[in-house]
């Protein structure tokens, strides 16, 4: 039986797959504000801090995986703790865990993502960048200009930075390399406390008019089965900085040929250069 540590783990989705994992018979050490082993403002460099080295602890040192499910939706007056939680609350926590991630020998991590990283349109890429670079205060600052929709601005940039950060980091010899799995699980609209409160904060409409072809919300219990999959299943072994919306058509419905797209002649120049660097990669 593993060891998975779950931030986000006293609700919605988080909640769902703690008690999942402990069905099957595994520890899991929950991060969150409350009703946790670990009680933690992942909104703070200081709690995430303390957060990354208690769960390590309580784990002796090795991770069988982790399933980054903290998050804040996007309520205005928020819009920098929507940052703070949402990207640095994944990200600072994965690159401390990578050790014990790596000394399991196997391990898989699942980072819940959003559609709203392609649902939202024009979402600022400087401010994702910015994000990226650990550059909080930038990025709120650019955020600002978006005024009454900056927190929805905010959340998409959020969780557009953190699946970045996953596809850039996921494939490295630090991660791929180490044995461990690193994935993106995009959801669409899951009935949660976090939905619930969005709804009630104003974004009905916009949630009204989000096209849902399957014509129901997703569940936490399902979304638990499904991240519980990637976590478990040898089979999954495959995944490696995927995306994986699990939104009910939503994507498809408003974006049937975005995507996959090859790129045009750029793409063919960077697709060279990174081929001849992936070669002499594998000769050393
Ligand atoms: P939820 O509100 O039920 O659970 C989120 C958990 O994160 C809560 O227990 C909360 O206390 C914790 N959290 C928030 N701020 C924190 C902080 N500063 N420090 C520590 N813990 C903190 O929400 P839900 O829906 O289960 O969300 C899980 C993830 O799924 C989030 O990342 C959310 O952005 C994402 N998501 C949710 C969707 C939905 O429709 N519910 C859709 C797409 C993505």
């Amino acid at each position: 039986m593993g060891t998975y540590a779950v931030t986000g783990a006293a609700s919605g989705m988080g909640l769902a797959t703690t008690r999942r994992l402990r069905t099957e018979g595994h520890t899991v050490i929950g991060v969150d504000l409350r009703d946790v082993e670990v009680v933690a403002d992942l909104s703070t460099r200081a709690g995430r801090h303390r957060a990354a080295a208690e769960v390590v602890e309580r784990a002796g040192g090795r991770l069988d995986g982790a399933v980054m499910a903290a998050g804040l939706g996007g309520v205005a007056g928020r819009e920098r703790l929507i940052l703070e939680v949402n990207h640095l609350g994944v990200v600072e926590l994965l690159e401390a865990w990578r050790p014990a991630l790596a000394g399991a020998g196997g391990a898989q991590v699942v980072v819940i993502g959003s559609n709203s990283t392609t649902l939202t349109p024009m979402i600022p890429g400087k401010a994702v960048e910015a994000l990226l670079a650990g550059e909080v205060d930038e990025a709120a600052r650019r955020l600002a200009r978006f005024r009454g929709r900056a927190a929805t601005f905010a959340y998409a940039t959020s969780k557009t930075a953190v699946t970045r950060w996953v596809r850039r980091t996921a494939v490295t010899s630090g991660w791929a390399g180490a044995g461990i799995r690193l994935n993106v699980l995009a959801p669409g609209v899951v009935s949660t406390p976090l939905l619930d409160e969005q709804l009630a904060g104003g974004e009905r409409k916009a949630a009204e008019g989000l096209a849902l072809p399957v014509g129901e919300r997703g569940r936490p219990d399902d979304v638990a089965e499904v991240v519980t999959f990637l976590l478990l299943q040898p089979a999954a072994r495959f995944f490696c900085g995927s995306v994986l919306f699990y939104d009910g058509g939503s994507d498809a419905w408003f974006r049937p040929d975005d995507w996959p797209t090859s790129g045009g002649l750029r793409q063919v120049v960077s697709y060279l250069r990174r081929s001849r660097a992936w070669t002499r990669q594998q000769r050393r």
